[in-house]
């Protein structure tokens, strides 16, 4: 669980959305949400099935909206569409054909604004490219480029043709890199010889070459050139993007593709050492990240709008790429740091592109707060009529700080709650619908059936904290766990009976507003970043010094969550300070900088039941309160927890 001061609310504070904003929202009032919320109970197969008719292009319509044969959903069973479709092709002959698509900042301060028209014939061209290396429907790309345009070309280049991609984030290492590439047994990569983040080069292709030595299923590996460096290319197997591209024809038809059809598999971490390749399908997905775009960011045609995250996690896949393009949305893109050159990257971009929706993350917010106003201050930021929140439970102070300091109060704020499993916003306002009170997510949207519940599934009384969860199946939900079905079972749909586990617990006051307050289960949340303590463990565990380790996550002011490694080692190895920077320069190898404990604590032994199961609950309230007050009955050694909690 988080920590209690980040998820303190301040029942006094409601701010109500001005006048100007309500009468431009496309949901109006807390009247209007109610009966969208009501219809989407009562009739969810009228609901949505309206909606994706209206929102999107489909070759052939359903026969029916959804098929629901727990735990698995189908939805809009039997039609035909395709992703890359709808975020181009649909608005060619529409006036969007000429309007911004994507506009794109690098880190260095090149620029690019491709239209919509300019963007549908990137994507033809590079899904003829990979036609013609034979590369079709059903087949698996792994694409691991920086934030360029190319990225989602080749997202949607995939999405054309049926390939399932799966976008890995830059800041993984080679390790896990290869770890997903042999799950999703791809055997197409798509890359970047690097890309640009505080002024240094990242050396993706690089990265791609250790992992590849034992992925010998990979047959091609495209790579773009962004930033010059040195590459090494591999005779029969590395091609470069631009000599594909030459003679590459601009007309691909996009191809009908079931409603279900996987459309990205994207890897993320869970309760064991093993990430999980959650699946995601077409239709429903698209139709709920549309209707998101209009509800949660209260979408115009005019607006210029802003998301932060990077495309490798999903709040990149749905609010940058799908989202915004399906919606026929300007998005801004921007490849690299917030605090290069300065602490104001962000506020320039703002002001530069005259951005009217910003959508980031709650520790991006913590950081910009401690560099203080003058950064914020100095840019002209009346563009923004919008701002958005995502990954982590938000403090009070921080949401007021952004809503006085980057909205002068003039923005709400959405804090939407969502995971990678859900595909789309599950909860958050309406901006134009409900008042806002900080720190809240507030209401599940329409279509989302949530609630919070007790150990045996009943909902608890208002004030309480329980378990989110949801009851119904949504369009945008996940199919399955790729390759792994009965991990899809167990993971969220037989912890409590009949009902989605979200692995998060939240509380519900009088007036139905949610706040989630963090996980419940052994994962952690750092600076928005999923990290599962188990896969910190096997990381650590492979050192040759160590003989256990245990992991959890320690209240930080700025990451939330900050990674907190308790170590056993071997007989002989000694438990100096280098080898505790050994060890973090290890996880950094092993899962990805982002992965990076910020504390290595070395013990005699961990704290165990006396089955042998690590306490991973005791070492959390040592790190968290410095002391042991919960039921420790089952431990088999109460000597360990005092000498550890004496030793903080
Ligand atoms: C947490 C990111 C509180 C939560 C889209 C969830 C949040 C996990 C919020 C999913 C929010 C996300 N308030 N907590 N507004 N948004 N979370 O899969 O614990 O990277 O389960 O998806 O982030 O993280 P994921």
């Amino acid at each position: 669980m988080t920590d209690p001061e980040a998820v303190e609310t301040r029942e006094e504070s409601v701010y109500q959305p001005s006048p100007e904003f309500v009468r431009r929202a496309n949901v109006r009032g807390m009247e209007a949400y109610r009966a969208l919320y009501a219809r989407a109970e009562r009739q969810p197969e009228e609901f949505w099935g309206e909606l994706a008719e209206r929102e999107l292009f489909w070759f052939e319509k359903w026969s029916h909206v959804f098929e629901w044969a727990p735990p698995f959903v189908k939805w809009f069973v039997g039609a035909k569409t395709n992703a890359s479709y709808n975020c181009l092709d649909r608005h060619l002959a529409t006036p969007r054909r000429d309007k911004t698509a994507i506009l794109w900042e690098g880190e260095p301060g090149d620029q690019r604004a491709i239209s919509y028209f300019e963007l549908h014939r990137l994507v033809s061209r590079f899904a003829n490219v990979l036609k013609a290396r034979g590369w079709r429907a059903g087949d698996r790309a792994v694409i691991y480029m920086p934030m360029i345009p190319e990225l989602p070309v080749a997202m949607l280049a995939c999405a054309r043709l049926g390939i399932t991609h799966s976008v890995v984030f830059g800041g993984f290492s080679a390790e896990a890199l290869k770890a997903r590439i042999q799950d999703l047994e791809a055997g197409l990569i798509i890359t970047a010889d690097g890309g640009w983040r505080r002024g240094r080069e990242v050396r993706l292709k690089e990265t791609v070459d250790e992992a590849l030595i034992e992925c010998p299923q990979v047959r091609d590996v495209i790579v773009y050139r962004r930033t010059a460096g040195a590459v090494s290319m591999k005779a029969g197997r590395d091609l470069w993007w631009h000599d594909l591209d030459e003679g590459a024809s601009d007309v691909c038809p996009a191809e009908p593709l079931d409603a279900e059809h996987p459309l990205f598999v994207l890897y993320t971490s869970g309760t064991t050492g093993k990430p999980k390749g959650i699946l995601h399908s077409t239709g429903g997905y698209l139709a709920q990240c549309v209707a998101t775009m209009k509800w949660v960011f209260d979408l115009h045609e005019d607006d210029v709008y802003w998301c932060t995250a990077d495309i490798g996690w999903v709040t990149g896949h749905s609010y940058i790429v799908y989202g915004p393009l399906a919606a026929g949305a300007t998005t801004v893109m921007y490849e690299g740091a917030p605090d290069f050159p300065h602490f104001d990257r962000f506020w320039q971009i703002v002001e530069k592109y005259r951005v009217s929706i910003f959508y980031t993350s709650p520790t991006a917010i913590r950081a910009l707060i401690r560099q203080g106003e003058q950064w914020p201050d100095a840019h002209d930021l009346s563009s923004l009529r919008l701002l958005g929140s995502v990954g982590e439970p938000i403090n009070p102070a921080a949401w007021e700080w952004y809503h006085r300091v980057i909205g002068k109060g003039r923005c709400p704020i959405v804090d939407t709650w969502w995971q990678t499993e859900t595909g789309a916003i599950m909860i958050s306002p309406m901006p134009g619908a409900m008042p806002l009170k900080p720190g809240s997510a507030s209401f599940p949207l329409p279509g989302v059936q949530a609630d919070v519940v007790d150990v045996y599934g009943k909902p608890v009384e208002a004030g309480k904290e329980g378990f989110l969860i949801v009851r119904r199946p949504w369009p945008s939900m996940l199919r399955t766990i790729w390759r792994d079905p009965e991990r899809y079972k167990s993971q969220y749909w037989g912890r409590l009976p009949g009902v989605y586990f979200t692995g998060d617990a939240a509380r519900r006051d009088a007036e139905g507003y949610i706040t989630v307050l963090g996980r419940v289960d052994d994962v952690m949340n750092v600076s928005g970043h999923r990290l599962s303590t188990m896969e910190i463990e096997s990381a650590l565990v492979r050192h040759p010094s160590v003989a256990e380790a245990a992991v959890v996550g320690r209240p930080d002011e700025l990451t939330g969550q900050a990674v907190c490694a308790f170590v056993t080692l071997k007989k002989g190895a000694a438990d100096h300070q280098q080898l505790g920077e050994e060890l973090r320069r290890w996880v950094a190898h092993e899962i990805g900088g982002f992965a990076r404990p910020a504390e290595i604590r070395f013990t005699e032994s961990l704290p165990k039941t006396r089955s042998g199961k690590i306490m991973r609950r005791l070492l959390r309230e040592i790190v968290t309160t410095h002391s042991v007050t919960g039921d420790v009955t089952t431990l088999e050694d109460m000597a360990v927890v005092s000498r550890l909690a004496a030793e903080d």
